[in-house]
């Protein structure tokens, strides 16, 4: 079973399945799949994490996080008086960390792969090829952006983005950069003709990204945050994301209350939700960072006593924030410039990915030469300590710019176990609210009985910062829409 954002990418990833490839292989169909078919935020240009676990139980993960470039430095998207510059880490060039993906597809490869790398993307390059039909949502996305796209790719751009629903999009670029890549492997990308390409384009528009820092681009094995929560053990990324170390934290400190009790959505259960959060996301913003950079105390952050000493203070009596629940009727739309994909194969080897540029088409840079959308994940470092970034965030230290760390994520693939058999797997897009909607998809999977449809489809409420929103979820986003 594949699930991901488009259709075409699922087929050409179940397709793999079919031929007798295992889920590491649709794996890496699919993520291609996903960058042909879903430029928002399917990318050669980005980046992402996978958590596996296998059908004997083995488990692990993959960093393919973008970095900063050497000439990176802490205060880079400072002006002389110290203040952000606006849009730098953001839009265009200069927002662009090196990119992961391809490094990550050729890892998962190298150690799982049974099919030959040609046989995997053979599809997608005919696809490329043949063309993708626009969906009405993808139409619409495309004149949301028209303008920021054109605007940062100074007025013109061959990133079709005139289209309308209906019309069938082909990319003979991107299937020569992909047929390039699958020729000479992942030298294909990180270095020679492409990595020429590349780096000059980025220079020319005013970024950073040299050669040097393609073809010293590495992904990285982590191995995977894992803890209980009553029967269930949860799997999920270890920094430099955020989301394992995070969603452990809240349910360790909600683990002591029967939630199941107090109701789905209902104001206790959101209270406490609510009040371990923000208590997770101030030890997030504060402590995690690249663990390659940064000593991050996960024994302490993740220990039992720590966590009941956090919540020490909680009471149901001091509702402080019940006020803004109360704002609940504000309607909002999940934001899904990410994409979440989970693949089953027939042994039972599960994968969880997701992936991104950041932003909606990333930095919005279009490099016509290959094909692709340039990543904004540079704004996920904390440009300043204590100035909230695109999503809100606030950052400090821990999270600042130095020459190829990886910046803090939120992404927060996860696979959840129950009585040793495989139980969920789990992610979705949403920056810095992804943490806590996979939180409560698994609780309403796990505590409110829901199938895994119910789970994505029932409202979530949203803890941004300290306001809380909650808002219906009718396109069901979380995990993976086959309506996308
Ligand atoms: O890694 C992160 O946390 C962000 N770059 C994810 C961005 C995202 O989910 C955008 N979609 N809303």
């Amino acid at each position: 079973m594949v699930v991901s954002a488009r259709v075409e990418a699922s087929q050409i990833g179940s397709d793999i399945l079919a031929k007798g490839g295992n889920a590491f292989d649709a794996m890496v169909a699919t993520e291609m799949a996903l960058a042909v078919t879903y430029p928002f935020a399917g990318n050669l240009g980005g980046g992402g994490f996978m958590v596996y676990r296998k059908s004997n139980g083995d488990v692990g993960g993959i960093d393919y996080r973008e970095k900063a470039p050497l000439s990176g430095h802490k205060d880079m998207y400072l002006d002389s008086l110290g203040k952000v510059i606006p849009d730098m880490s953001t839009k265009g060039a200069t927002a662009v960390g090196v990119p992961g993906t391809i490094a990550g597809i050729f890892e998962v490869h190298e150690k799982f792969g049974s099919l030959s790398m040609e046989e995997l993307l053979a599809p997608v390059i005919a696809l490329a090829e043949k063309g993708v039909v626009v969906t009405e949502n993808q139409a619409n996305r495309f004149e949301n952006y028209r303008e920021s796209i054109l605007e940062v790719n100074d007025g013109i751009t061959s990133f079709p983005i005139g289209c309308k629903a209906g019309d069938t999009l082909k990319y003979p670029v991107l299937a020569n950069t992909l047929r390039r890549i699958s020729k000479e492997g992942r030298d294909g990308f990180y270095k020679g003709e492409t990595a020429k390409i590349l780096s000059n384009f980025i220079q020319e528009k005013g970024g950073f990204i040299t050669e040097e820092d393609l073809a010293k681009y590495e992904a990285k094995w982590r191995q995977p945050i894992i803890f209980n929560y009553k029967d269930l053990k949860i799997i999920s990324m270890s920094p430099p994301s955020s989301g394992g170390v995070t969603i452990n934290q809240i349910f360790k400190m909600m683990e002591p209350y029967d939630i199941a009790e107090f109701g789905h959505n209902s104001a206790k259960t959101i209270q406490l939700f609510t009040e371990a959060s923000r208590r997770a996301y101030a030890d997030r913003n504060y402590f995690l960072g690249d663990p390659d950079f940064v000593e991050i105390p996960l024994d302490v952050l993740l220990s039992q006593s720590y966590l009941m000493e956090r919540m020490e203070n909680f009471s149901f009596d001091s509702a402080t924030k019940s006020a803004d629940v109360s704002h609940g009727e504000i309607e909002i739309l999940e934001s899904m410039e990410t994409t979440h994909y989970s693949i089953i194969d027939a042994e039972g080897n599960a994968i969880s990915v997701t992936t991104t540029l950041n932003g909606a088409y990333g930095s919005k840079l279009y490099c016509d030469e290959l094909g692709f959308f340039l990543n904004n994940e540079m704004d996920d470092f904390s440009a300043k300590p204590g100035v909230p970034n695109m999503f809100g965030l606030i950052g400090a230290d821990a999270n600042s710019i130095a020459p190829e760390k990886r910046m803090l994520s939120s992404m927060t693939p996860t696979i959840v176990e129950k009585d040793g058999q495989l139980y969920m797997v789990v992610g979705t897009p949403g920056g810095s609210t992804i943490i806590t909607a996979v939180a409560q998809t698994i609780l309403n999977t796990y505590e409110f009985n829901m199938s895994m449809q119910e789970s994505v489809n029932a409202p979530v409420f949203i803890i941004n910062g300290y306001r809380i929103w909650s808002f219906s979820n009718p396109k069901g986003f979380r995990t993976h829409s086959k309506k996308n």
